[in-house]
């Protein structure tokens, strides 16, 4: 068939089209392997040099006329079904939300998000270490050697001759051992200890905090973890109170406890004449400070651990530890958080 260059009649065919399909049609017709302009521009090969040069140049000018007529009318295709579409398709925002079943945060996710989210904005950066230990910073860096009573009160897991890490403090070791101060970090992490009952579970999760610097004291350790739990609690007048304790890697050692009252089975927190254990805390001991190659004549600081469980269930009024890990999707509903209505800035 050979080609009638009429540009009246393509635009006719495009006039009468009116769907992607029948267009694309059209484009086979004229441009496909086989189509009336790709067969023309082969036929030019039989031609003259001098018809070539003419009748190439009527089909290029005829070709582009073409592809200009079909994107055209494409997109004049298009536009018109979006509309359409759009014309269907309209939204009534005036009707209440569709139920949605998205997953919930874990109140232990939660929690270690506020805790960090807090000491950022005192200037403390996150630090992890792995869950599987060397006994060097689990015990015997921390001050806690073979025979020490401490070992016991902290049994564990032991994996050939490494430890599943009793708490987070062999972080600690970690960060002295590779950085050099002004050092100022939070651990939050997973720990065992082979304890289970109702307010134990082999594995549970802590925040270690650590500052080392060459000025900072005990007042400063107060300030900062006073300033953390008014914050975390969101009780401004908070009891609290810090009680001389030991641990081998500070000295002095504290606890701190806040105080609750429980009348009526309505338990409130943060006033009252009960005492409810939060966090361990103390100056870094000097011994500490020399096994990881810090001196202890020109640097101190202070270090405090305490428990997300712990911390969880008394803002969140959870009453089992062991319902965190029970995987109970009526308990996660109650107790998780909408990943859409999270308050850290972290944005997690
Ligand atoms: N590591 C201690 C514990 O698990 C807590 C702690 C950390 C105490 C840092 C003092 C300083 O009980």
């Amino acid at each position: 068939m050979s080609l009638k260059m009429d540009k009246k009649l393509i635009l006719e065919e495009f006039k009468n089209t009116a769907s992607i399909e029948e267009l694309e049609k059209i484009r086979i017709k004229y441009l496909g392997k086989k189509g009336l302009i790709s067969l023309e521009m082969k036929s030019l090969g039989t031609l003259s040099i001098e018809q070539k040069k003419i009748k190439g140049q009527e089909l290029n000018i005829f070709k582009s006329f073409f592809e200009k007529e079909f994107n055209n009318k494409k997109n004049d295709i298009e536009k018109f079904v979006i509309n359409e579409k759009l014309k269907k398709e309209k939204i009534d925002t005036s009707l209440p939300p569709r139920e949605f079943n998205t997953g919930k945060i874990h109140p232990i996710s939660q929690t270690i998000y506020r805790i960090i989210d807090i000491f950022s904005s005192m200037g403390f950066s996150v630090k992890s270490g792995p869950d599987i230990e060397t006994d060097f910073n689990n015990f015997t860096a921390l001050n806690i050697p073979n025979h020490h009573p401490a070992r016991e009160m902290q049994d564990t897991f032991y994996i050939q001759e490494k430890v599943l890490r009793t708490h987070t403090s062999p972080v600690q070791v970690r960060t002295m051992l590779k950085s050099k101060p002004p050092i100022r970090i939070i651990v939050p992490g997973r720990t065992y200890r082979s304890d289970s009952d109702s307010t134990h579970t082999p594995m549970f999760h802590q925040v270690e905090g650590l500052l080392i610097d060459d000025f900072s004291t005990m007042a400063h350790l107060k300030g900062c973890l006073i300033d953390f739990l008014k914050d975390f609690f969101e009780i401004n007048d908070l009891k609290y109170r810090f009680r001389p304790s030991y641990f081998p890697f500070t000295e002095p050692s504290a606890e701190m406890d806040i105080a609750y009252s429980k009348k009526d089975n309505v338990l409130k927190f943060g006033e009252g004449d009960d005492w409810l254990e939060i966090l361990g805390c103390g100056m870094v001991n000097p011994k500490v400070l020399e096994n990881c190659n810090i001196n202890s004549s020109k640097y101190q600081g202070f270090a405090f651990g305490m428990g997300v469980e712990r911390l969880s269930m008394l803002k969140y009024g959870i009453t089992d530890i062991r319902s965190f890990y029970e995987s109970d999707f009526r308990w996660i509903n109650h107790y998780g958080f909408s990943p859409m209505n999270l308050t850290s800035s972290t944005g997690l």
